[in-house]
């Protein structure tokens, strides 16, 4: 039996490499690569093959450690049919988590991006007795690594990467294994749209390309459909918050809904996902400082995890009614922009007196918010590089999660942790909610500088309660900042699909 799948090549349209799954006998296969996980155990398995007895002594020698993330490659002569051997030591059992799975499989990935091989294959019998089964982030990672950002280069230079590229990877395993690294694979994939979109540049992606993309992403899956509203339509249903942040842009804002109608009962409500999509932050008349703006593209990564996710669950297939919503423009300064001070009225007709124009992802959130209602979803969660603040206050490890439903973040805690896209919460209460107090309209949209995460999703929060919420804040984890490894990171889709699909 064998799949053949494609390797990002929705997003890389000049070399597609496809990965095959396929089960057969470690005794018969010929590879370019045999991999095989090692895990850091004191009761050495008693041998059965040439094999095992190699291993043994490669770690009685101390050539091997089979700690978390090493790795070993070597060159075989004539044991079995395969011409190289990497062992991937897995550390001990008992610390092998989510994050640890993470650490090991992506230094996997790099490594078989950087070895001139064609093809691969995969002996699981080493991680098959997980509790919490890693297969998935196996091949979440090994695609993840596949990833190289060439869109907007003259040479496509494959910095580092051999001419010769991993196009297929060989499962020896149980059917149901092949599945668990298979969707891995998906979601990989479905991530590596996310950085893709993320890492394109402003003049690039605006909030029509997104448009474009998502009517694209709609046409390759019978069960996803979409919907797009220019500012005409906007102005006509009274999203005058979501008109204010793009008014001082020459790009026109976007509303875009994703809408994948795949639960077998009809009746089934939808989970909802709403994504930022300001393709360029530059704060408007509220300006930022000019020192790493460029990083501004990646204001819609939200919108761009909404994407991602929802490729992923069309790919899949899943049974479910999910909707994915982005709120798209570009916030700039010019003679047409708000201005500090404006009051504007909401798609919900509550108003708001923008105090600070680059205080702009609320309010273009804010009148997504309130359109979903008419969905009557069984929950929402919104994405979203909100705050300086929620960076200041995780870092690049946590996202921030703010909800006013225990239970839906509860549950949130624990997909993040079970899939290594962690997410961490702080408060939203009602004391917060008087620091947006406006002598002018209803709302303020800041709070001050106090609790900057917490009162940017008190403002969103005045908008969601006609249902279950939650709100993330990906402003640390949505991309690498600066430097060398400056890039989307695709997160967090593994933590949303996994929720999705539940
Ligand atoms: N897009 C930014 C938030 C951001 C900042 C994300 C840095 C990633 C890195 C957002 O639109 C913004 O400018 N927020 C302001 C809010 C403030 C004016 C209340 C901020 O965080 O400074
Ligand atoms: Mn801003
Ligand atoms: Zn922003």
């Amino acid at each position: 039996m064998s799949y053949t799948r494609e390797l990002i090549s929705k997003t890389k349209k000049e070399s597609p490499v496809e990965l095959r799954l396929e089960t057969s006998q470690l005794i018969d296969l010929t590879t370019e690569c045999l991999i095989i996980g090692v895990p850091d155990t004191d009761s050495v398995e008693p041998t059965r093959t040439e094999l095992d007895t190699l291993i043994v002594e490669l770690i009685e020698s101390g050539d091997f450690k089979p700690s978390n993330g090493s790795t070993l490659v070597l060159r075989l002569q004539n044991s079995l049919s395969a011409k190289r051997l990497v062992l991937l030591g897995l550390g001990k059992p008992e610390n092998f988590d989510a994050l640890a799975q993470n650490e090991a499989f992506s230094g996997l990935g790099k490594l078989l991006r950087g070895l001139p091989i064609t093809d691969a294959a995969l002996h699981l019998k080493s991680l098959s007795n997980q509790a919490n089964s890693p297969l998935g982030r196996l091949g979440y990672c090994i695609e993840w690594a596949q990833y190289e950002y060439t869109a907007t280069k003259s040479k496509k230079d494959n910095k580092g990467k051999p001419e010769k590229q991993l196009a297929t990877l060989s499962i020896l395993g149980t059917e149901k294994q092949k599945d668990e690294v298979f969707n891995g694979i998906i979601l990989g994939q479905g991530a590596n749209l996310t950085r893709e979109l993320g890492n394109l540049p402003a003049n690039i992606c605006t909030p029509r390309y997104l448009a474009d993309q998502a009517v694209q992403l709609a046409d390759r899956f019978p069960k996803l459909s979409c919907e797009v509203f220019d500012e005409d339509a906007l102005r006509e249903i009274g999203m005058h918050c979501l008109l204010s942040v793009s008014q001082g842009s020459e790009e026109p804002a976007r509303f875009i809904i994703l809408n994948y109608q795949g639960a077998k009962d009809v009746s089934s409500k939808p989970k909802v996902l709403v994504g930022k999509g300001v393709t360029f932050d530059t704060g408007g008349i509220s300006i930022k400082g000019s020192a790493g703006m460029d990083e501004m593209k990646y204001d819609m990564c939200g919108a761009a995890t909404v994407m991602g996710c929802m490729q992923t669950i069309s790919e899949m297939d899943v049974d479910a009614n999910i909707i994915g919503v982005i709120a798209a423009a570009e916030n700039m300064p010019s003679g047409k922009a708000t201005k500090p001070g404006d009051v504007v009225t909401t798609l919900s007709g509550k108003t708001v007196e923008i105090l600070n124009t680059d205080a702009e992802g609320r309010l273009v959130l804010c009148d997504a918010l309130t359109y979903v209602e008419r969905f009557e979803p069984e929950a929402v969660i919104d994405i979203a590089t909100l705050t300086g603040a929620c960076l200041i206050a995780l870092g690049r490890h946590n996202s921030g999660l703010l909800s006013t439903d225990d239970a839906l973040a509860d549950e949130l805690i624990k997909i993040g942790r079970e899939t290594g896209d962690p997410c961490w919460r702080l408060p939203i209460e009602a004391p917060y909610q008087k620091l947006l107090d406006s002598n002018f309209a209803d709302i303020a949209n800041i709070g001050g500088r106090d609790a900057g995460a917490t009162t940017a999703a008190c403002f969103l929060a005045r908008f969601t309660e006609k249902y279950r919420w939650a709100h993330l804040d990906i402003a640390g984890t949505a991309w690498f900042s600066g430097g060398k490894a400056k890039g989307a990171s695709g997160r967090p889709v593994p933590l949303l699909v996994s929720w999705l699909i539940k």
